[in-house]
């Protein structure tokens, strides 16, 4: 088993790595909690396949359980889908000392987590990532949101779990569009930290060796998370290097309702986009945007900008939450790779930094 610990000033937590671990939650949980009762929030579609093994293992720890379903997929991600989960934790007689236990990929553990973070000012929760997006980045750091209509995460707090389970083997399960959804999460930490990642990803052939390796991927990936979380928990500073190639990613996810593309491929879009032009424009070295290119396409993602109204995008960029108050954004760019910056940039200069300029 790998263990990573996040040392935060005002709280510290586990991330425990190990295959076959959500059989042994229950046992986990039992030493430390009084409380005997969880709940655990999924969606119908990890609930079909994992829920069963995690009440198994609370139930023989002496746990009672009640459970939550939501729909599958972002557009879960609302004040309605939360407002219905609220609506449960009072009908199950939720009180402040029980435990909630987030099972899913990012947007459940978005939504639990923000739960958690509001319902009763506050209850203790676990998070078991299940997808490779979820155990890479979104179930670590503590943040917790709904999307609103005018953007992704509009709503939310810094509010982080007490233990991160993360089990390798329920990502046999991801179908081949999810597994490269969450491959571009982990070649993302290659480009703005590691570039052993990449030359990891590069020497595999198949998913399935992916698989086989994917304890050590996601180790250095969480290393690297604890790193920026622990240097800048509320995302004013180096933290928001993880956001590389998200500015472009959320409003191709806004553009197109969440349907279109999933999260990992908006983010590869949104890293080929400024790649290509910071390279034109000489902030990043000669070549990078190509091998990021050969790397995107290995693992099946995208990496030409969708037909999108450009002046839509910028105004749902210019409403994202890295937006600064004086009119400029903090776009994160490569200087090559393995290394990335934070560069503050007028918001009508964002164009610029994003798109093809078409008139050459
Ligand atoms: N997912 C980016 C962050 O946690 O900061």
């Amino acid at each position: 088993m790998n263990i990573i610990s996040i040392n935060l000033k005002e709280k510290c937590y586990k991330i425990y790595i190990e295959r076959g671990s959500l059989k042994c939650i229950g046992e986990k949980l039992k030493s430390v909690y009084k409380s005997r009762n969880v709940v655990v929030i999924t969606d119908c579609n990890v609930g079909k396949l994992y829920l069963n093994t995690l009440r198994e293992s609370l139930l023989s720890a002496g746990f009672k359980v009640n459970s939550i379903s939501i729909p599958p997929g972002e557009k879960s991600k609302t004040l309605d889908v939360l407002k219905g989960v609220y609506e449960n934790l009072c009908k199950f007689n939720t009180r402040r000392s029980d435990i909630i236990i987030s099972l899913g990929g990012g947007v459940v553990g978005d939504l639990a987590g923000f739960a958690a973070a509001t319902y009763l000012r506050g209850i203790r929760y676990i998070q078991v990532p299940t997808s490779i997006l979820a155990q890479v980045d979104s179930s670590i750091g503590g943040k917790v949101a709904v999307d609103l209509p005018w953007g992704k995460n509009l709503v939310g707090s810094f509010y982080h779990p007490d233990a991160v389970f993360i089990d390798p083997e329920v990502l046999v399960s991801l179908n081949d569009r999810f597994f490269s959804d969450g491959m571009s999460e982990v070649i993302k930490y290659g480009f703005i930290r590691d570039k052993s990642i990449l030359e990891t990803l590069a020497s595999l052939p198949s998913k399935n060796d992916v698989l086989n390796n994917i304890e050590d991927i996601i180790c250095k990936c969480c290393n690297i998370k604890k790193q920026l979380v622990e240097m800048d928990e509320r995302d004013l500073g180096d933290r928001m290097m993880l956001n590389f190639g998200h500015t472009l990613g959320h409003a191709v996810e806004k553009y197109y309702n969440y349907v279109k593309y999933s999260h990992g491929e908006a983010v590869a879009i949104g890293m080929a986009a400024i790649t290509r032009r910071t390279e034109e424009m000489g902030i990043t070295k000669s070549g990078t945007y190509d091998y990021m290119k050969y790397i995107l396409e290995k693992y099946v993602l995208p990496t030409c900008i969708p037909d999108l109204n450009r002046e839509a995008a910028v105004d749902s960029i210019a409403l994202d939450k890295k937006s600064s108050s004086n009119g400029t954004l903090n776009l994160i760019v490569l200087e090559e790779v393995g290394k990335a910056r934070i560069m503050k940039v007028k918001i009508p200069q964002v164009q610029e930094f994003l798109f093809l300029d078409e008139t050459k």
